[in-house]
């Protein structure tokens, strides 16, 4: 092998090694050692080098989450060992009466230690580990044969592709696969954003993409998993409690709840359920109860099993997040694009130590499904902190003389006549002047993720928009402070804050800017890529139809609503107002090729007067590749002072050497 040859292998093997490393802190301790750009970097450069060398990747190459092709099908697998299911306790007393059941089963009068876990509401998988390599995973199915979703269990960062030590032959983890909460928000808003019904909860979608058969649509989900138990091959790891097994698995590489707890008895046990539940909604996941199990092993074999779950364990389950109550009236809202959405008001009910009084209903389309009706008996679920949804109406329990309920055919804030487009399933208030909408354009200007405009809340923006101080964003930055002061609940020294908060948000970026103006398919994301692609307003006004088809994550759709916005003379006099008014910074990012740089392989050396990444991000800008180590592929070596064994190869190897002058007249050029 040609010394080149034999860096670029040993570079690909510690990158390869580098990355699995930097995944598992990052997704199985949580305790990342480098930033997410600095891993962005290095997985390009494997990239990299395994596209000059396809026959060097392997299959634990953290390149080979995503990149196989879509399956057929999804292939039956036979589990070698039952999955089971467990039995459900609900409430203290069937916990000690399991409890009772097992010390009488086994003649002991002293407590049986417990393993108190959380019970993640996710979907539960078994992993095959062949000689410690992940080769195959599947869904438990009815417990005898579940599906070949190896593919889409790939993409999931927290699964080792290679456990992290020597394991022989065949190894079965089962674990359980969910969608944490904060991921599946992010999903939603990004559906409902793209016009899509949103999921109904974190579960339901995680089952979706684990049966996907094309693994770039699992991948969009960042999944998580967690290991609680074993299939065949348990012998291997010679472990004789529950405890001991978490433990190995950990070593493994496996990721393991952090929430685990030795109980010494069923009281302790009890105490740890409880515990959990006070935790429930601060956890980033969903979790429906507690899992109670013997610890020890020998025990577990002489309780065994009763006909599909074993005796030794038992679902603790929560009291449940669903309720019946009456609806009182629908009610419709109007939102920033005019879209009626009903709204349930409820007979107040308690769920889960939260007062319901209000769920979502979605769309017409949503009220004729489940036939729902002013007067009904509802069953309402409330999902993490999703907003709680009607899921079932008793019909049996409907009250005489109920009518179907339509959204009005009028709006109910502005009374112009509502829409219903072909292709779509909202109905909306096609008057931009309603004062639903303008309020609902103002606080999305100000919220958050756009202006950031502290203390511009819901209730000051009604009162400004019914004095007719507000219209339009633009009207924020004429705002002061003894009108602010005369308003409900707003004193001399709040409203001299309001001022101030107002004063810091001139000073924003493109994207939020683009953001904040709230045009239909421009979320968060597609907004930075807009604002990437324009630089400016004036870039933005300028931009064709097709340039704007052409950018990349940008569809047909997206480009007809950005260029119909722009075509609106009020949104144009608004842009220009805002840029008056505001102070826009212009993304740093772009990518501007330059010809003498564009693919080509840069390897820095020495000391330079800046951070090394700092020089390599301003080459990547332009185009040209940087790698860490030299050889006949590298077309430039930048040598700074104390250049050592690199400026030697370089000079070995005929590539060219230039110094840090050179380099800034390449970027400039
Ligand atoms: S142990 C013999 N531990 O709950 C079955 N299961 O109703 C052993 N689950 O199918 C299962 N978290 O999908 C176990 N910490 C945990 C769990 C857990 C969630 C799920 C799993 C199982 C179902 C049983």
């Amino acid at each position: 092998m040609p010394s080149g040859t034999r860096a670029d292998r040993a570079r690909l093997e510690q990158l390869r090694d580098q990355l699995n490393h930097h995944l598992y802190r990052y997704h199985v301790l949580d305790d990342p050692e480098i930033s997410d750009a600095a891993y962005d970097r290095l997985y390009a450069e494997l990239v990299e080098l395994e596209a000059t060398h396809p026959d060097w990747v392997t299959p634990d190459s953290p390149t080979q989450r995503v990149g196989a092709e879509p399956v057929p099908g999804l292939a039956p697998v036979t589990h070698a060992l039952p999955m089971l299911s467990l039995d459900n306790a609900h409430g203290d007393a069937e916990l000690e009466a399991f409890d009772a059941r097992l010390r009488r089963f086994v003649g002991r009068d002293e407590p049986i230690r417990y393993v108190g876990e959380p019970k993640y509401d996710g979907i539960a998988v078994e992993l095959l580990y062949e000689d410690g390599l992940f080769v195959q995973g599947s869904t438990r199915g009815d417990g005898r044969v579940g599906e070949d979703i190896t593919h889409n269990l790939r993409t999931v960062r927290s699964l080792p592709l290679k456990l992290r030590r020597e394991i022989s032959g065949s190894l079965e983890v089962r674990a359980e696969v969910f969608l944490p909460i904060a991921a599946f928000r992010e999903l939603n808003r990004a559906r409902l954003e793209a016009g899509l019904d949103p999921y109904a909860n974190p579960r339901n979608s995680t089952a979706g993409a684990l049966r996907q058969l094309d693994p770039r649509a699992a991948a969009e989900r960042p999944m998580d998993l967690v290991c609680y138990g074993l299939g065949r091959g348990a012998e291997s790891l010679s472990v004789r409690s529950q405890l001991e097994l978490l433990e190995r698995l950990a070593e493994l590489g496996l990721r393991v709840s952090e929430l685990v707890r030795p109980c010494e008895s069923a009281a302790e046990a009890i105490a740890f359920h409880h515990e959990l539940a006070e935790r429930r909604d601060t956890l980033p996941f969903e979790i429906d109860g507690s899992v109670i199990k013997v610890d020890d092993f020998a025990l577990r074999d002489e309780l065994g099993q009763l006909n599909r779950s074993p005796r030794w364990a038992i679902a603790f389950k929560f009291p449940p997040r669903q309720e019946t109550t009456r609806i009182e009236d629908i009610r419709t809202d109007v939102g920033r694009t005019g879209v009626l959405t009903p709204v349930a008001v409820l007979e107040p009910v308690q769920i889960g130590g939260v007062t319901v009084v209000h769920a979502s209903l979605h769309n017409q389309d949503e009220i004729e499904r489940l036939d729902v009706r002013i007067g009904d008996l509802v069953f309402v679920e409330r999902a993490g902190d999703v907003i709680p949804k009607v899921v079932k109406v008793v019909h049996g329990e409907r009250p005489d003389g109920t009518t179907p309920y339509r959204l009005p055919d009028t709006c109910p804030v502005c009374g112009s006549a509502t829409v219903r487009l072909e292709d779509e399933v909202a109905r909306r208030c096609p008057n931009l002047e309603c004062p639903a909408q303008i309020k609902e354009r103002l606080r999305h200007f100000a919220s958050r993720r756009a202006l950031d405009i502290e203390g511009l809340g819901e209730k000051l923006i009604d009162q400004l928009v019914e004095r007719g101080d507000l219209e339009r964003p633009s009207d924020i930055f004429e705002l002061d402070s003894e009108s602010l002061a005369s308003l409900d609940r707003m004193g001399a020294k709040s409203a001299d804050n309001l001022v101030a908060a107002i004063q810091r948000s001139r000073h924003t970026s493109l994207g939020r800017l683009l953001y904040g103006l709230g045009m239909r398919h421009v979320g968060e994301r597609i907004a930075v890529v807009l604002a990437e692609r324009a630089r400016s307003l004036a870039g933005l006004t300028a931009l064709t139809l097709e340039e704007l088809e052409a950018t990349d994550e940008i569809g047909p759709i997206i480009a007809a609503s950005v260029r119909a916005f722009l075509d609106d003379q009020h949104n144009r006099d608004e842009i220009g107002r805002l840029e008056r008014e505001l102070e826009i910074e212009v993304p740093v990012t772009r990518k501007v090729p330059r010809a003498e740089v564009t693919d080509k392989v840069f390897v820095l050396t020495g000391a330079l007067s800046a951070p090394r990444e700092s020089f390599a991000d301003r080459i990547r800008a332009a185009g040209g590749k940087v790698s860490s180590s030299v050889s006949k592929k590298t077309d430039f070596l930048v040598a700074g002072e104390r250049a050592g064994s690199k400026l030697n190869k370089a000079e070995e190897l005929g590539v060219r050497v230039i110094d840090e002058t050179e380099l800034e007249e390449l970027l400039r050029a």
